[in-house]
């Protein structure tokens, strides 16, 4: 779900290996014309990264062996809040609206995620929620207990502030509606145990997961 690829950009900054995959081929061309930037002048020694794209599912990541990826760091759609291709391009979880099948495909896709991270290492996902009859409809919450029950442990829950939403938010002050604004994303980082700490007291804190 590499979108545009910002993360791809960063991995090559950072000199790091990276995959990325999207569904729609719009957002895999977009991506590689991101990537093609001058790094020479930054750093002279800059040794070149391998960095992949291709067109694909997240949730059958076929070309990605088992236990072979140090970090996964994705942003999935958040179900149908912003569509990603108009709803022509099949597979895209953009175009789910309701959240139960939603959240059944981020399992789906949370278990594929488990099987490629090597034991020990990370997966982060950011995500958000939404409204729906004005009240609130909390994706992120049950997005986390999915990854919980793929088998993940959850390292981290940090807040993102939508910053640049601050002056909305002022005039927002409940003046004509009896909700909040938004304004708040979560990034969840889970980690995948090592064989050493699933067998250990660590058990405990998948207190939901299947694996616990
Ligand atoms: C929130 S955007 C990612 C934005 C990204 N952070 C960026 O910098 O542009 C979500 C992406 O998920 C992709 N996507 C949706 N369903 C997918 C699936 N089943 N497999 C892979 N990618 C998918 C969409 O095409 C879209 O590019």
């Amino acid at each position: 779900m590499v979108g545009s690829g910002t993360t791809l950009v960063e991995c090559r900054l950072l000199k790091r290996r990276a995959i990325g995959v999207d569904i729609n081929p719009e957002a895999v061309m977009v991506a590689r014309d991101r990537l093609n930037f001058d790094l020479g002048l930054l750093d002279s020694d800059f040794v070149e990264p391998e960095i992949r794209t291709y067109v694909g599912d997240a949730r059958t990541l076929d070309r990605v062996p088992d236990s072979s990826v140090d970090l996964i760091a994705t942003h999935p759609p958040y179900a149908s809040i912003v569509s990603y291709s108009n709803h022509r391009v099949p597979g895209d979880l953009s175009s789910i609206r309701r959240i139960d099948e939603f959240v059944g495909e981020m399992l789906v896709f949370a278990r594929e995620a488990f099987r490629v991270v090597r034991p020990g290492r990370h997966c982060a996902i950011l995500m958000g929620d939404t409204r729906r009859h004005r009240h609130y409809v909390p994706i992120a919450a049950r997005v986390m207990m999915a990854f919980l029950e793929a088998g993940f442990v959850l390292r981290e829950d940090i807040t993102k502030l939508q910053w640049n939403m601050k002056s909305t938010r002022e005039s927002w002050a409940g003046k004509k509606y009896d909700f909040l604004l938004l304004a708040h994303e979560h990034l969840f980082v889970f980690r995948k145990l090592s064989e050493a700490e699933s067998g250990s007291d660590f058990k405990d804190s998948n207190w939901w997961g299947s694996r616990g």
